[in-house]
């Protein structure tokens, strides 16, 4: 082996050291040696290999040099110019980060690996160095990191900082902006982009803290990839699967395309979403009543099990939108993927939506109380004495949500509301879309002897807009919300 010729091919001392995880000594003992240690063969073999060099593999000699072009000062990528930071954290789906590492690159993308000690306890630096043809990084206090690389110019240098796989406990670490490590201190420097691809056991991806702890991310901006449903390797089924190393060095590299670079881009259930023209769209959805206290145990309520909207709100998530839901007290179970807001009042919802805002699309399918009570009491409203005596509360009106958002100086681009009404459908609700000065209403009847809409998993309705009407028969609720999110796709791609 030709140390000297290896040193001077991979870019210098200083650029071995790097890559070996080694002091200025160790160099100088190999050259007096006049060989690398076992450990370091595999690295620098990938090393050269990815340099275009032709080497021999048992005892690293050069055989062949790349053509000029290639012969580049390590950590400068030759393909497409991206570079990606891979954090793998401490799962059994660890394993999966090499493979992922090996199909980033393959897509043109250079890869600098970073573990966390959990990851240490599935894989070693040393396969993800050797594979990378890079050191890989794990220590926040290696005093001979920080003086070469520190974790700020590491985390500064990625175009994009990819986890794989994210596991509960670092999503939470994340979440709560816990920098205890090298790879949550890097997320906290970071000015580049994030995504995260989840895997953990059902029941953990299930409970309300990872959910929380996922929703919170993706809201804050951090593109998930998966999970998706299977086998997971503790041996039980159900959500919570890691997606395939391809399908997330694919969606990893359309985020940092020069294509993609404003839109967030999530894969959900297998499927690839980016294809929907609402991936990454930002869109509101109310749905449920709002309930107004009169007094400590009453309230004043609309009709409303927020089936509709909560259909709304999946099928859109389901399509890779960025889906915050606002919703009333419903029995619904909350839509994966959505970010949900609960509220109770009229005023509460309008300040949820307020604070959403700014978003592409708002939908308004909630069915907000008209009314409030003047003054609420703040003890148990007692009856009169008197049998006949009647009964008279103040009511004052609430703010209209949907109007609010129309007439709002960052109006969505398409706003839509629905209607419900006991009678003359037709004329109501085109008024009505005059008035709060939406683009689309969804109007359906309510109220009559066969009412199928409240609480029935169907619905029939007419999406009126300024284009004319256009009815629809009776379905289940999740296909209205398909249709809906069919017709939505059909306007931003106008
Ligand atoms: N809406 C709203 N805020 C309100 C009342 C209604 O955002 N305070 C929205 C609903 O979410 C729905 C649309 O406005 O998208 C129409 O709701 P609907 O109850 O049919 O109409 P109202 O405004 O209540 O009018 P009316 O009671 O006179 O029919």
């Amino acid at each position: 082996m030709n140390l000297s010729a290896i040193i001077t091919a991979l870019g210098g001392r200083h650029a071995i050291q790097q890559l070996l995880n080694v002091g200025p000594s160790a160099i100088s003992n190999y050259l007096t040696r006049g060989h690398l240690p076992e450990r370091a063969k595999p690295i620098i073999y990938a090393a050269l290999t990815k340099k275009g060099y032709q080497i021999r593999a048992d005892d690293l000699e050069i055989l062949a040099c790349p053509p000029a072009t290639s012969s580049q000062p390590l950590h400068h990528d030759t393909h497409s110019g991206k570079r990606i930071l891979l954090i793998v954290a401490g799962g059994i789906a660890a394993y999966k980060a090499l493979e992922t590492a090996r199909q980033l690159q393959q897509l043109g993308a250079h890869v600098t690996g970073v573990m966390t000690d959990g990851a240490k306890q599935f894989i070693t630096p040393l396969s993800l160095a050797a594979l990378t043809g890079e050191k890989c990084y794990d220590s926040l206090f290696s005093l001979t990191d920080e003086a070469e690389m520190g974790h700020i110019r590491l985390a500064r240098s990625a175009d994009l900082v990819l986890v794989v796989p994210a596991t509960a406990n670092f999503m939470a670490r994340a979440n709560a902006g816990i920098a205890d490590d090298l790879a949550t201190t890097i997320l906290l420097a970071t000015t580049a982009k994030v995504a995260m691809a989840p895997a953990m056991n059902p029941a953990m991806w299930a409970h309300a803290a990872t959910k929380h702890n996922f929703a919170t991310l993706r809201q804050r901006g951090v593109h998930m990839i998966g999970p998706v449903s299977g086998d997971t390797a503790c041996g039980e089924e159900g959500e919570g699967r890691m997606c395939e190393p391809a399908d997330i060095a694919a969606a990893a590299m359309q985020l940092i395309t020069p294509q993609n670079m404003t839109n967030a881009q999530d894969i959900t259930n297998g499927r690839n979403h980016n294809k929907s023209p609402l991936a990454g769209k930002r869109i509101i959805v109310t749905s449920g009543p709002t309930i107004e206290p009169i007094d400590k145990v009453r309230f004043i309520a609309n009709r409303s099990s927020g089936k509709q909207g909560h259909a709304i709100a999946a099928t859109l998530a389901k399509r890779g939108a960025d889906v915050i839901l606002i919703s009333g007290p419903v029995n619904e179970p909350t839509p994966d993927q959505v970010t949900m807001v609960q509220v109770t009042t009229a005023s509460e919802m309008l300040a949820a939506c307020k604070a959403a805002l700014p978003a592409e699309i708002a939908i308004c399918a909630a069915a907000v109380a008209d009314w409030r009570v003047q003054s609420i009491s703040d003890q148990k409203l007692k009856k009169p004495e008197d049998p006949e005596a009647g009964m008279t509360l103040a009511l004052c009106q609430n703010p209209d949500i949907l109007a609010h958002i129309s007439s709002a100086s960052n109006r969505p681009k398409l706003v839509i509301g629905f209607a419900a009404e006991t009678k003359n459908l037709l004329q109501n609700a085109t008024k009505k879309r005059q008035r709060k000065g939406c683009d689309w209403i969804i109007a359906n009847q309510v109220g009559g002897d066969a009412d199928p809409v409240f609480g029935s998993t169907l619905n029939q309705a007419m999406l009126i807009s300024a284009n004319g009407v256009d009815e629809w028969p009776q379905m289940q609720k999740a296909d209205l919300a398909e249709r809906l999110a069919d017709h939505i796709e059909a306007e931003v791609t106008r």
